[in-house]
Parts: C-alpha cells; structure tokens; sequence
C-alpha cells in the first residue's frame, strides 16, 4: 500500500490530486502537506494534514517519518508569471525544494516520486507546432529554467540512484476547484469566472494566442494514470509531453459565448504575452500515449459546459 505525501495540497492542481488519490489509495494513506497553516475543510475532513515546506527538511523529514512516506508527490511550485517578478525565490522554491525532496526520497527508500513538469520547458526556437517529445529545451522564464532542470534532475536521480521519478508536462490547466495563481495560462481560468460574474473579461494576452490546455479531470487521470503506470514499459520519465486541447484565445473566448451571448471580452496584452509567445501551440504526446496508455477525455466546449455550469453554481450560492 502507497503512504503519498503531497507537497503543494492547497495548490489547483495539489487540491484536486489529493482528494482523488485519497478516494483511491484510502484518506489517511494521503498526507495533505500545506504551508498554510489553514487548510480547506475538504482537505482537512478527508485525511491528515501537516505543514510542510519543501524548504525544511526537518520538518519534511519528520513527515515522512510520521507517516511512513514512500511516495512524494512534489506540486510546490512558483509559476511562470511570479516567478519573473521574483526570479530569485522561483530558483530557491522550484530548485531547493525539488533537490530537498529527491534527496530525502533517495535517503528514506522512497518507492516513487512524482516531480511536475511544464510546457514552460520550450522556448521561442522550439519548434511551435505539435511540439516533438524530444526537442530543443531553452526556455526564456525563470520558471521554465527549473522545470528544464528538474526533468534533468529527475531523470539524474532515476538513472544514478534506481530512484523512481515521474512526470509530465503539463499544459496549462483549467479548473473550478482551487484558482491558480501567478501562471501565465492563467487566463484560460479567470475568462469563465469573469464570464459567470461580470459577463465581461480584459484578457492579458491576444486574440490569437494559441497555448496547449487541459481540463482538470484529465489532469488528474494523467497524474494518476503516470503514476500507476507498468515502470518496465517506461523509456521517458520525467518529461512526458500530455495534450488535450489547444485552443487561442479568441477561440476560448468564442466557446463562451456559446453559452453566454452577451459576453464580451478585450484584449490587453502585458508581460506575460512574451511569456506565451514563448511557448508551443501544441504538443506531440505520442511517447505518453505509447508508454502508459494516455488519452484525454475532454476536449473546449465539454469544458466550457463544465466549467460554466459549476462556476455558475458557486455564484448562485454567494461562494464566488
Ligand atoms: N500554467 C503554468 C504557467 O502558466 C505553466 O505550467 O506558468
């Protein structure tokens, strides 16, 4: 039996993860590691909770040794957009706290590692277009920077050590559960928010702005599915392209407007339009699919229905 402990449980995708794995693998071999000390009901009625940051290893350690972790499930993370406002502390979260958890997982035995990667790892001289598994890796983010060099890492640590790391790239994700926060593909989020609560949005990036995106429902069974995976029939490990859907802006901003007509929407690109420029339209997943079987379900308007329906939801109860 798997003792996971997630690191980042109050993340979008950390919150969503722990409470799947919980109905998987049963709530109290699930540890919900936050560094807030308040985490949601939903994570602390489910399962325990300690406070941990990847930049303790005392405190990390002792978690693991409470619990009996074999598992570590690494989703701390300074994103793409923060961490250009702060390069420095996405180097020390995304580096240190990566390196803290390979080295506690290699000291204590562990049986597997999961270390999140991210389209983030291109560049502007990657090739844009169905992005190829193997292919150029000079990302122009801080953020993009550790993501190159913890797949390195990962990878390192599999072949040194017989240390079972996994991960993928992920795309940018599109949930209704916790809001991300500081990523560039953020956008893809706060449209059906501001849909839902305003019938308007000001979009940071432009009309024709193409990114690679997932659903959170596919997030998951891609997590869930890698991690499960048969590790014989594995070449790749820490850095498996997964798409889902690639969609522009404007095209997202249409899919909306399916659903809700009067919404209007602006565009003013910041910052954070070179950060998306940077990166590829869209991804060939084809290793994933061949290694361990991926395949999402949802593809824009089943997610637009989605989201809009349960956004519309928390507006109508006041939660939002
Ligand atoms: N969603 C992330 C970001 O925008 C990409 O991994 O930074």
């Amino acid at each position: 039996m798997k003792k996971i402990l997630v690191i980042g449980s109050a993340g979008q995708i950390g919150s969503e993860l722990t409470l799947a794995l919980r109905d998987i693998y049963g709530g109290d071999n699930v540890i919900a590691g936050v560094r807030k000390t308040k985490p949601s009901e939903k994570l602390t009625s489910t399962g325990p909770c300690e406070v941990v940051d990847a930049l303790d290893v005392d405190a990390l350690v002792s978690t693991v040794k409470k619990y009996n972790i074999d598992c570590i499930i690494n989703m701390a993370a300074i994103l793409s957009a923060t961490g250009e406002k702060n390069p420095m502390l996405a180097w020390d979260v995304n580096m240190n706290g990566l390196i803290n958890v390979l080295e506690v997982a290699r000291e204590h035995n562990m049986k597997q590692v999961l270390v999140p990667s991210s389209i983030a790892v291109f560049g502007p001289t990657t090739p844009v277009d169905n992005t190829p598994q193997e292919t150029i890796l000079k990302p122009t983010t801080m953020y993009g920077i550790t993501k190159v060099a913890g797949e390195l890492l990962g990878d390192y640590y599999e072949k040194k050590y017989g240390l079972d790391v996994r991960g993928l790239r992920y795309p940018g994700i599109i949930s209704h559960e916790t809001e991300p926060g500081g990523g560039t593909t953020d956008y893809a989020v706060a449209i059906y928010y501001e849909a839902i609560k305003n019938k308007k949005y000001t979009c940071f990036v432009n009309e024709n702005t193409r990114l690679p995106m997932m659903y959170m429902p596919d997030c998951l069974k891609a997590t869930i599915d890698l991690m499960q995976a048969d590790y014989s029939k594995l070449k790749h490990h820490s850095d498996f392209n997964v798409g889902a859907m690639s969609f522009s802006a404007g095209e997202l901003a249409a899919s909306v407007k399916k659903y809700i007509p009067e919404f209007e929407i602006t565009y003013q690109p910041d910052e954070r339009q070179a950060i998306a420029d940077s990166w590829p339209n869209s991804v060939d997943d084809s290793a994933a699919r061949k290694e361990w079987g991926w395949k999402p379900d949802y593809d824009l308007d089943a997610m637009t229905r989605d989201m809009l329906e349960v956004i519309g939801e928390k507006h109508k109860k006041g939660l939002i």
